[in-house]
């Protein structure tokens, strides 16, 4: 059976991006995701007027826009409901020389960006978002995209004239998570909404929602019939997603990661957080991604409890150890393990 995708243009290929994430899409998991193959990758959103506003080296800004070299091209993505600011914020941005691109959150449902009016309260607000975008259009010769949902609830979808409107003031790309923003994560994406959306714009769409697995990779390009797709949560603890879905775009046979591989990924996870961050911060940061690792593996669960204790990167190698000695004699690859239970990981 061959196993290239059915609606892939001759000679062309399809984008696997990393979706933006707040707490997680930092430079070194954008690395690791880059080296098993992510063609590009989002930062977690920042609020155009807190950069703005805040010191130059105010952390929390210095590490969400830190890049590394290694990475593959990095889109910077900003939220606001100010013209001003946003244009701003996009111009700075772009000064940085750090972006392959720029793209304006339309989609965050949480309360205290939408109370502000920003993120998906966006989808209710058309004209201010046309004016965001406008901004923005003016303020970056970088490729400017848009991160959408399909609506506001499922008594409001606008999905396919808010796209034209995108579209019609300068945006180079959108990005459509298929939910509502009243779903938030829950229910199925529905891909069908966004292949009206492919359908309708002649510029790249990209594919948002519920891609955990190679064969989900294959399925929303078949049903959206889209440039490309965003990864968000099937990428926890499992940058391989990538490699996988690559290999069977090249119809070679996807290769699930052998335990040590997971559990050697998390280590050097940890000591580029380490280097980044210092012990203590990392470690207690790094503790979500370890229970990520390890999901489906066979006694996870009793590992992943030290581990939400451990304070060093010794601690941690240890207990990795042993796991791994006490995997060997019950397994010999994690092919023969379900894996299904990466999805519902958020
Ligand atoms: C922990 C977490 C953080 C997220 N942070 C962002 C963000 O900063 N900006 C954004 O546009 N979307 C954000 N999202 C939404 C994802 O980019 C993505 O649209 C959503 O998870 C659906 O894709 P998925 O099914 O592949 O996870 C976040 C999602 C999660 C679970």
């Amino acid at each position: 059976m061959s196993l290239a995708v059915d609606n892939l243009q001759p000679g062309s290929r399809p984008l696997v991006m990393l979706a933006p994430l707040a707490g997680i899409s930092d430079w070194p998991f954008r690395l690791l995701v880059s080296e098993m193959g992510a063609d590009s990758t989002v930062t977690e959103m920042i609020s155009a007027q807190g950069y703005l506003t805040a010191p130059k080296d105010a952390r929390a800004y210095v590490y969400i826009l830190q890049t590394d070299p290694g990475e593959a091209p990095v889109t910077a993505q900003v939220f606001g409901r100010d013209p001003r600011w946003i244009g701003q914020a996009v111009a700075r941005l772009t000064d940085t020389g750090l972006y392959a691109g720029i793209d304006i959150n339309m989609g965050c449902p949480a309360p205290k960006v939408t109370s502000g009016g920003s993120g998906a309260a966006l989808m209710k607000t058309p004209e201010l978002a046309a004016s965001l975008i406008r901004a923005a259009r003016k303020s970056t010769c970088l490729p400017l995209s848009i991160k959408m949902r399909i609506g506001w609830d499922e008594h409001s979808i606008n999905t396919v004239p808010f796209a034209l409107m995108a579209q019609e003031e300068g945006a180079d790309s959108i990005t459509v998570h298929g939910r509502t923003r009243a779903q938030q994560y829950a229910g199925k994406a529905d891909w069908q909404t966004i292949a009206a959306v492919r359908q309708a714009l002649h510029i790249p769409v990209i594919a948002n929602g519920d891609v955990f697995t190679w064969q989900d990779a294959r399925d929303i390009l078949r049903v959206t019939g889209c440039a490309g797709m965003a990864i968000g949560r099937g990428a926890l603890g499992m940058p391989w997603l990538f490699r996988q879905i690559r290999q069977s775009f090249e119809g070679q046979v996807p290769q699930a990661p052998t335990p040590q591989e997971r559990l050697h990924t998390a280590l050097r996870h940890a000591r580029m957080m380490v280097a980044w961050k210092g012990e203590a911060h990392a470690i207690v940061e790094m503790r979500k991604h370890f229970a990520w690792y390890l999901k489906g593996l066979p006694g996870a669960a009793k590992v992943r409890s030290h581990l939400n204790a451990v304070r060093t990167y010794q601690q941690v190698e240890h207990i990795f150890e042993s796991f791994l000695l006490q995997l060997d004699s019950t397994i010999a690859s994690v092919d023969t393990v379900d894996t299904s239970d990466q999805a519902g990981s958020q």
